[in-house]
């Protein structure tokens, strides 16, 4: 192993055995992340980091990218047909500046009951919704044109039932398939620099939805559809990291790149060291896959302290699935989140957009 190495991983285990001390270590995961060209980073919500200053400490700290968890989507950014709410989003990309992070926007187009009832409730026709979700993804990307990296265009349009087809939602039964294209060509239009991404979960290791999904990205490509990387949500209890390498690979093939966009790995409460030790293990294991990975370019988690988790709500009986606790100190996945940013070989980072 080579000496840089040596010493980075003595560094990642001497933080691992001094998982309390955090104070000012240089340390951080988005330090090493930067070794590879790797951006890491959290959900976020502004509400948290205005009234809470260990999370905004932590957050510009350890990361290099944000998401909003609910500020971009269109209840809160776009209220009312005629109205945007800027005050929700704005913040997100002002600390994001403030702090040298990217911004993931999340998300342009996503489906009932995560959308306002104006919009659910419309009963438009198809041609009134074109105009309508044209409008929303030019107004909202056009806002942040060159200051959003990266845009979760679509969300979760494969259905988790085998055939695995499109969801039913307010675009595929008004509009058709094809609203999927309109979408990424409106994203592409209004900012054509920024990465557009299919995001989605269920579809990490091989199966029938990653085979719908892979299927489904394809034809956009093939249709010229300005698709540049595939999101893989992550919420995961454990993952065949086989299985998940050999499904990134393929995705790879087809030449976008690989986020993983919303990690987190839940366990049941409460708690123990050997429940948080096997945590670590999954954790080790999607940095190792996305590391070894070229196309892979993001590692997101769905929050990064386990004081603010969607989990407990969604999931009664479980939490503690991120890599910081409550009271904001790194367990041991942060810790092999380190180490695996620490010893993984550099490997040239390829992909068309960060
Ligand atoms: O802000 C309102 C509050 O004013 C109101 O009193 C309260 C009443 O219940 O609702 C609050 O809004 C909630 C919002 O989270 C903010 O807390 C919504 O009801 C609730 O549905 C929403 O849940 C979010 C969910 O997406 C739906 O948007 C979760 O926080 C968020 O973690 C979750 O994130 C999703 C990703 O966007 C897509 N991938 C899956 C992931 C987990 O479900």
């Amino acid at each position: 192993m080579p000496i840089d190495n040596l010493v980075l991983l003595m560094l990642a285990l001497g933080c691992g055995l001094c998982l309390t001390a955090r104070a000012d270590a240089s340390d951080a995961l988005r330090d090493l992340a930067a070794r590879h060209h790797l951006l890491i980073g959290p959900a976020v919500g502004k509400h948290l980091w205005t009234t809470d200053p260990v999370y905004a400490a932590v957050l510009a700290r350890e990361f290099n990218i944000l998401t909003a968890e609910n500020d971009m989507k269109w209840a809160a950014i776009h209220p009312e047909r005629d109205r945007f709410n800027w005050n929700a989003s704005d913040p997100y990309v002002a600390f994001a500046e403030a702090h040298g992070m990217r911004v993931r926007g999340h998300t342009l187009c996503w489906h009932a009951p995560f959308n306002p009832a104006w919009l659910e409730e419309s009963g438009f026709a198809r041609d009134a919704l074109i105009g309508v979700l044209s409008n929303h993804i030019a107004t909202v990307v056009g806002r942040y044109r060159g200051r959003v990296a990266m845009w979760d265009v679509v969300n979760e349009a494969v259905a988790d039932e085998a055939p695995h087809g499109l969801r039913p939602t307010i675009w595929s039964r008004t509009i058709g398939p094809e609203y999927l294209d309109l979408a990424f060509r409106a994203a592409h239009a209004a900012d054509p620099g920024a990465t557009l991404v299919y995001n989605d979960y269920g579809g990490e290791a091989e199966g029938g939805k990653a085979d719908a999904i892979h299927a489904l990205v394809a034809g956009m490509l093939e249709r010229g559809v300005p698709v540049h990387a595939v999101g893989f949500q992550m919420h995961i209890l454990d993952i065949d990291a086989e299985s998940l390498a050999r499904n990134l690979a393929r995705f790879a093939q087809l030449g976008v790149a690989i986020h993983i966009t919303e990690l987190d790995v839940r366990l049941p409460l409460p708690a123990d060291a050997a429940a948080l030790a096997r945590q670590a293990d999954v954790y080790r294991k999607v940095l190792n896959v996305c590391l070894r990975e070229p196309a892979c370019r993001v590692v997101q988690t769905w929050g990064f302290t386990d004081a603010y988790s969607w989990i407990p709500k969604f999931f009664p009986g479980h939490g503690a699935a991120l890599p910081f606790d409550a009271e904001y100190q790194p367990k041991p996945a942060w810790a092999a989140m380190l180490e695996a940013l620490a010893t993984a070989e550099v490997v040239p980072r390829g992909g068309v957009h960060d």
